[in-house]
């Protein structure tokens, strides 16, 4: 079966991983932006182009390509999804108008609220011009200012953290100039991620996982794509009561029906939903149309199932006749980020990749000269560790760093059991004060 696949991060390096283990005989086809050595490795073509630009269309019909899956959210954005399934390839991927629950924040909203899908949030949605901003901040106070599209996870500015009311009010006028704008109550809890495979009906969920989105140790720093994650060896992260991920699944699945319904297009892909549990449930932080990255890394090395038949049954409708299901192993993955990243990150860096132990290693942004491999000032290489506990799964993730040399750092406690242990307090502090 010939596959392209569309990007070039770690967490496609995860799914051209899941699709290389295939029984299908799959021949491997890659469009991405800069060359990811470990993708190339995997692959019987590539090619290098912007992963929204149309003629990656092309290559997949002079190809001969039979099913193809986008990682990132801009191609689907930006409709390449539409335009290979009107060419007769289908995706695993949503179609642009599924694929708004992630692109349009405030259509996203709406929606949420127009079909009763619980976990909304108190917002409301400026259009971009329009005023009021000062007197909806000075009711709600306690704010979150997101920029209604695509901003690669750094637009959203959170009161106390980003800013006090002068400066959220000066923030909402700022991308008022530019974009709609929603401005919701901040949530007060812990967040999960919880991803699934969606046929247009039926939805098949992976176990939950939390991402740790602060650049440094105790959930310090600025904002990034993401430093690490872990899941645990159940479906529910130790933080987590089992009603939390019913209520989470249950939303997931409405958002699903209430797609179809009001766009007329099934949503066939990767869902994934951003959950607070606060102290009176759980509430939808957002909805992205596609692997995390770097949840992708936790969940897909878990997947029993052969990944493309999954892929197969997510294109054709027949989801709800597979059984899939995840290995009970707990994972914790950590990026190794180039040093002074995100804001001033050290470029073209070499990293030497020696024994990584037990771990499995992802290549995120590097490049490869000579045999020779180099950081960008991304997110340069992620290691998973797994094993029957987290405690266990993140010293094999802990091994698997010391295997890299370079300029870089990570984060030690994601996994460790004094982070672990402050999210069950936090979570049982918040409760019991209900
Ligand atoms: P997003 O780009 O929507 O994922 O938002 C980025 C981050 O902002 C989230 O991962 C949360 O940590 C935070 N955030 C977003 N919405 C809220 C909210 N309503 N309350 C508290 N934090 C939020
Ligand atoms: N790790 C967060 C995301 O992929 O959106």
């Amino acid at each position: 079966m010939k596959v392209l696949l569309i990007g070039g991060g770690g967490r496609e390096h995860a799914i051209a991983a899941a699709i290389s283990r295939s029984k299908k005989n799959p021949q491997l086809y890659a469009a991405m932006n800069k060359k990811n050595p470990a993708i190339a490795k995997l692959c019987t073509d590539f090619l290098l182009i912007k992963e929204t630009d149309p003629m990656i269309v092309d290559y997949a019909k002079t190809k001969g390509i039979e099913l193809a899956v986008i990682g990132p959210e801009a191609p689907l954005a930006a409709g390449i999804s539409d335009m290979l399934w009107n060419a007769g390839i289908p995706v695993v991927g949503p179609r642009r108008l599924a694929a708004q629950l992630e692109f349009d924040k405030a259509w996203t909203r709406i929606f949420m609220k127009k079909y009763n899908i619980s976990g909304l949030p108190e917002f409301r949605v400026f259009r971009k011009g329009e005023s009021g901003t000062d007197e909806y901040i000075d009711e709600i106070k306690d704010v979150v200012i997101k920029p209604a599209g695509l901003t690669g996870g750094k637009g959203v500015r959170v009161m106390g953290d980003h800013f006090e009311i002068e400066g959220a009010k000066e923030y909402a006028k700022e991308v008022l100039k530019n974009d709609n704008l929603v401005i919701e109550e901040r949530l007060i809890g812990e967040e999960f991620t919880v991803q699934a495979f969606v046929d247009g009906s039926a939805l098949a969920f992976a176990p939950a996982v939390q991402d740790h989105k602060r650049a440094f140790e105790d959930d310090k720093g600025p904002n990034t794509g993401g430093m690490g994650s872990y899941s645990d060896s159940k479906d529910v992260l130790p933080f987590m009561k089992d009603s939390d991920l019913i209520e989470a699944k249950k939303i997931m699945t409405d958002a699903v029906r209430a797609i179809k319904k009001e766009t007329g297009i099934p949503y066939q892909g990767i869902l994934y939903g951003q959950f607070m549990a606060t102290r009176k449930g759980i509430s939808v932080i957002e909805f992205n149309a596609r692997f995390g990255d770097p949840e992708a890394m936790n969940v897909l090395p878990l997947l029993e199932n052969d990944f493309l038949e999954v892929c197969v049954a997510i294109v054709n409708g027949t989801l709800g006749r597979l059984k899939v299901t995840f290995r009970r192993q707990a994972t914790v993955c950590k990026y190794a980020v180039p040093e002074g990243y995100p804001d001033d990150p050290v470029w073209d860096s070499e990293v030497i990749i020696g024994d990584i132990n037990d771990a499995l290693l992802f290549y995120s942004s590097v490049y490869e000269k000579h045999g020779i491999v180099y950081t960008t000032g991304s997110r340069a290489l992620a290691v998973l560790g797994m094993a029957e506990t987290i405690r266990d799964a993140e010293r094999k993730a802990q091994a698997g760093l010391s295997g890299l040399k370079g300029k870089l750092f990570s984060r030690p406690d994601i996994g460790s059991d004094q982070l672990i242990l402050k999210r069950i307090h936090h979570m049982d502090e918040l409760r019991n004060r209900g």
